[in-house]
């Protein structure tokens, strides 16, 4: 069976991850720690090319904390994409703001500065940006409109490391970017995540908020656990038969629980610390080469697919990550992801890929995401994926539409 995701790992990362947690600590001495943390922050900034870089406990309090700093409170409007992840919303209702959803363009599943303007109000105080995907949204657009209105854009990079838009990466537009390292993402350190400014008094908050987390290691190591149990059943061959049984749609939620419960809630809110740290500078020398191959994985898919499939599109002078693989189809997914099953492959649908938070947040009136969002499919895409499996998913799902 082909998986739609694997956490990505090096090798004797398990056994790693089961030495720290027997020890609950790093065991190495503060000072050590404190040092690895910022050569991790240090080698992050260097790659996305900003000044600063100061690590959190995940992408969404590093979210928070970036509009904090921004200003936006009370009775504020923050323009988000009408297709995101829906468990940032919740953020917003922290600082007392109001999330409005921006419509998004059908052929690459970005908000697009059109639609960023037809949401503007006095009330707007900030613009998110999400580059979905690892595919870069019409940057320089949304910026220019922004900036006339004087209004500050924050790039979602959550997708996009490794992404860039005419060789500056994503991250480097807005006045803070953050970034995500939960399971599936490019850099996985069992969750976490950065924001990246030039900002010192930003980066120096982050820190400081960081630091009044509590320590421990434990819920880390059971993000890594409930990863690294899916990855044995999957080899076992043992997920086929539960997947298929959720595949059904009146078992939906189980198969979004399946998925989505340990990205989806922020169990216990420990401090970014050493030994996912020492995570993240391991993953980082890889990165370029896990890249390239991903890409090459994508362009078996994109080069046998049936016309009638609208792959992604990535806009010109974008160079992407290989994130995730998602297509539109000319039929509901749901019962498509069902046949793809019995040909041995996971893909995700509906709110196993992403949001519709238009209707999340009630607005009726974002009509391409309503259109298109029970048409997507998110074929696999990971680490482990090679160019063979890349070439029977394209010609199972030929098959199956
Ligand atoms: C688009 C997007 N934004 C933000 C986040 C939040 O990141 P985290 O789960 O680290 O809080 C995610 C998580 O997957 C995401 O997909």
């Amino acid at each position: 069976m082909i998986p739609r995701r694997w956490a990505h790992t090096y090798p004797g990362e398990w056994r790693d991850l089961a030495q720290w947690n027997r020890r609950d600590s790093f065991g190495e001495e503060p000072a050590h720690e404190q040092q690895l943390l910022s050569r991790w922050e240090s080698a992050f900034a260097k790659q996305v090319g900003r000044p600063h870089a100061a690590a959190i406990n995940s992408g969404r309090k590093a979210m928070g904390l970036i509009f904090e700093h921004l200003g936006v409170g009370q009775g504020d409007e923050v323009i988000v994409p009408a297709y995101t992840f829906k468990e940032i919303l919740p953020v917003f209702d922290t600082l007392g703001a109001k999330a409005v959803p921006a419509d998004i363009d059908p052929e690459t599943f970005n908000m697009t500065p059109a639609s960023v303007e037809g949401r503007i109000s006095d009330r707007t105080r900030a613009i998110l940006a999400l580059h979905i995907f690892g595919v870069p949204c019409d940057i320089h657009g949304i910026m220019n409109l922004a900036n006339r209105h004087g209004i500050p854009v924050v790039e979602d990079c959550a997708h996009s490391l490794g992404s860039s838009v005419s060789g500056t990466s994503t991250g480097c537009f807005g006045s803070a970017a953050f970034y995500s390292f939960d399971l599936i993402k490019l850099i996985n350190t069992f969750g976490g995540g950065m924001v990246l400014m030039d900002d010192a008094a930003l980066a120096a908050r982050v820190r400081s908020c960081n630091q009044t987390d509590p320590e421990g290691f434990t819920p880390v190591y059971r993000k890594a656990r409930a990863a690294r149990i899916e990855q044995l059943l999957f080899s076992a061959g043992l997920m086929y038969p539960l997947l298929y049984l959720l595949a059904t749609p009146a078992l939906k939620e189980g198969m979004n629980r399946l998925y989505r419960r340990a990205q989806s809630t922020l169990r216990s809110a420990v401090r970014y610390d050493a030994p996912q740290a020492q995570l993240g500078l391991h993953k980082l020398t890889t990165l370029e080469q896990r890249i390239e191959m991903r890409l090459r994985c994508a362009d078996v898919m994109r080069s046998l697919l049936h016309p009638s499939i609208h792959v992604q599109r990535v806009p010109e002078g974008c160079e992407v990550c290989g994130y995730a693989f998602v297509v539109l189809l000319p039929c509901p997914a749901a019962p498509v992801r069902k046949q793809l099953l019995l040909r041995g492959i996971d893909a995700a649908v509906e709110g196993e890929i992403m949001d519709d938070c238009a209707a999340a947040l009630g607005y009726d009136d974002c009509p391409v995401i309503s259109d298109i969002f029970p048409r997507l499919l998110a074929l696999p895409m990971h680490d482990r994926l090679s160019e063979k499996e890349a070439e029977r998913v394209a010609r199972s799902l030929n098959a199956s539409i």
